[in-house]
């Protein structure tokens, strides 16, 4: 597709959610008057079509999550976005004027993605395929890089592998399960009821509705794999996910504090297991890959819905609930 280049100009100002101040949705603000931001070094500006929300910008937003390293209000929020370059860094740059890209920030180290523009070092960024709609690519880099970095770095995938899952039907998850059976894994992976049917067309292999059952009773086989999403801020899953653990396995806990306890009862199981954190990183190359095998038709993005810009707050509402299937996105048009 070709753009307007002109049209999509950088001005001094630009359309942002900023946030401003700790504490409830309604602390992100639109606003139309925020300063562009100023390229530097080897970034690229972006015009941004739609911004992925993600559960650390509601924490976040809330004093929690990354707070303490912002360091100035008003601040812009969003890890990840889809957008179209309107300035490279340099001539031969890998990206120029005009391509449409897909990234994640590092935010809040750099200003986010809830904004009519972004800058990002041009490697961390991945060409859009042209079967994503600019919608649903901006909801892919930060869980889907989440989920490969667990899945394939970290975990280290292998073919025959049983790997456990837990909110295999989230934004990480649905990302997670579908990598999982790329590189010929066997998944299970827990959600309510009512995603049961998602997380098979996913691929999952085994979907256990943990609201029913005691995913360790019902867990077919145990796993050399834990992913878990959750931890023990709900009915101690990764507690109860250790003893789902075949001998030599790994568990690898994603949301930041949510099992403090996890070396110390690692070691308590007495047996040859591994275990660690995981926090994902922007990663061109890495988000590349991911691009193909949605290219390929191998991995699709589930997008649950998408919010203009200045319904922030009521994404962020959503995305609180801990309920969202798949992603959601704002769309800056
Ligand atoms: N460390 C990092 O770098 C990093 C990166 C990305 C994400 N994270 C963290 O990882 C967590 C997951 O992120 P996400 O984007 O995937 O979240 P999400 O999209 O908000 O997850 C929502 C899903 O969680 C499921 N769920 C809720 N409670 C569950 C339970 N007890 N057992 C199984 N499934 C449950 C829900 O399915 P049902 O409706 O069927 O229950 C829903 O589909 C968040 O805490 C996030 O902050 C950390």
């Amino acid at each position: 597709m070709s753009y307007d280049l002109a049209a999509l100009a950088p001005r001094d100002v630009m359309r942002a959610a900023v946030l401003t101040g700790f504490g409830r949705p309604e602390k992100l603000e639109y606003r139309e008057d925020v300063p562009a931001p100023v390229l530097c070094n080897s970034e690229a500006l972006v015009r941004v079509f739609s911004a992925g929300v993600n559960p650390i910008d509601a924490k976040t937003r809330s004093g929690k999550g990354v707070s303490a390293a912002i360091t100035q209000l008003p601040w812009i929020l969003g890890g990840e976005f889809a957008g179209v370059v309107v300035q490279p860094p340099y001539e031969f740059a890998p990206f120029q004027a005009g391509d449409e890209v897909v990234g994640m920030l590092f935010n809040p180290r750099f200003q986010g993605a809830y904004a009519e523009y972004v800058t990002a070092p041009i490697l961390s960024l991945a060409k859009k395929p042209e079967n994503l709609s600019m919608e649903v690519a901006g909801a892919v880099p930060l869980a889907a890089l989440t989920a490969w970095n667990a899945i394939v770095e970290a975990g280290s995938v292998r073919h025959g592998m049983r790997i456990l899952i837990h909110a295999g039907a989230g934004g990480v998850g649905h990302f997670a399960i579908q990598l999982a059976k790329v590189f010929g894994a066997h998944v299970a992976a827990t959600a309510s009821a009512r995603n049961r049917e998602f997380c098979e067309e996913l691929g999952a292999d085994q979907v256990i509705d943990y609201t029913a059952t005691r995913f360790e009773d019902a867990l077919e086989e145990p796993v050399d794999l834990v992913v878990d999403l959750i931890g023990n801020v709900q009915d101690a899953t990764g507690s109860r996910s250790i003893q789902c653990l075949a001998d030599g396995g790994t568990f690898l806990s994603v949301p930041t504090g949510s099992f403090p306890t996890m070396h110390e009862e690692i070691q308590a199981a007495g047996r040859e297991l591994h275990a660690s954190h995981l926090k994902c990183s922007p990663d061109g190359r890495a988000l590349q890959a991911i691009m193909r095998l949605i290219e390929q038709g191998d991995v699709v993005p589930h997008l649950e819905r998408s919010f203009p810009l200045k319904d922030a707050a009521e994404a962020h509402r959503h995305i609180e609930s801990g309920r969202t299937r798949g992603k959601i996105t704002l769309t800056i048009d």
